[in-house]
């Protein structure tokens, strides 16, 4: 395997080791919703885990990676003035405009990772305030209308982002690639709107 498939098969992996994140944290912030005291108990376990902090270098170096190694992908892209992918999906208005602005999704989703992370990890909440912390930090109409771009630009981004992940593995194939891009535009869809009505839901409860 040449160097440039290597990195290529790389960026898919860390695509969708970060929708599994995405996945699990998502399904940890319905988890707040539905039960805030069992939520609060579990947070403050998970914050005591000896493991966590490992985790949490994993999870940062596997973010820097997939956003180094995409960008090292577009600007390559760009000065080999690369449209195969735009052509092939003449039809295909949602996959069309995913792909076009996919730069600015990345953009907009790095931007809100940096400030999420510092309002929600440094300092990380203090044990059993944790939804309180939150609720707090969601104030301010800038902060809702952040959280509402992220989600929609969780929603574009995945759409184009599973795709292309699977056809960078060579997962994709004529016979499979209507299945795989209905359920990933489904995943997306699901992921998109839920982190949109949580972000909402846990602000005004
Ligand atoms: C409804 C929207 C969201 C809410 C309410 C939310 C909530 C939280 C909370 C409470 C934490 C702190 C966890 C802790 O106590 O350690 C956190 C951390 C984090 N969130 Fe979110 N989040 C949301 C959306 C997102 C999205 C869309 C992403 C990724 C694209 C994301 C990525 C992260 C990351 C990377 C961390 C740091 C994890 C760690 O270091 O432990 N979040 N989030």
């Amino acid at each position: 395997m040449d160097i440039e498939t290597f990195t290529q098969k790389f960026e898919s992996y860390s695509g969708l080791v970060l929708v599994f994140f995405i996945a699990v944290h998502l399904a940890g912030i319905f988890f707040a919703g539905i039960n805030p005291d069992n939520f609060e108990t579990y947070a403050s376990n998970l914050h005591s885990n000896i493991f966590l902090p490992y985790f949490e270098i994993v999870l940062a170096s596997t973010f820097l990676i997939h956003i180094f190694l995409t960008l090292k992908k577009v600007l390559k892209n760009r000065s080999s003035g690369n449209k195969a992918i735009i052509k092939t999906r003449r039809n295909d208005y949602l996959g069309v405009l995913a792909s076009k602005i996919q730069p600015l999704t990345g953009i907009i989703l790095a931007s809100f990772l940096i400030i999420h992370i510092l309002q929600l990890r440094f300092p990380r909440p203090i044990d059993n305030l944790e939804l309180t912390f939150l609720k707090n930090k969601l104030e301010g109409g800038h902060i809702l209308v952040l959280y509402s771009l992220a989600s929609v630009s969780l929603f574009f981004h995945m759409v184009q982002g599973i795709e292309s992940g699977h056809r960078s593995l060579g997962i994709l194939n004529q016979s499979n690639s209507l299945n795989i891009r209905y359920i990933s535009r489904f995943i997306s869809t699901f992921i998109g709107i839920s982190y949109l009505v949580m972000t909402f839901y846990l602000r005004f409860r």
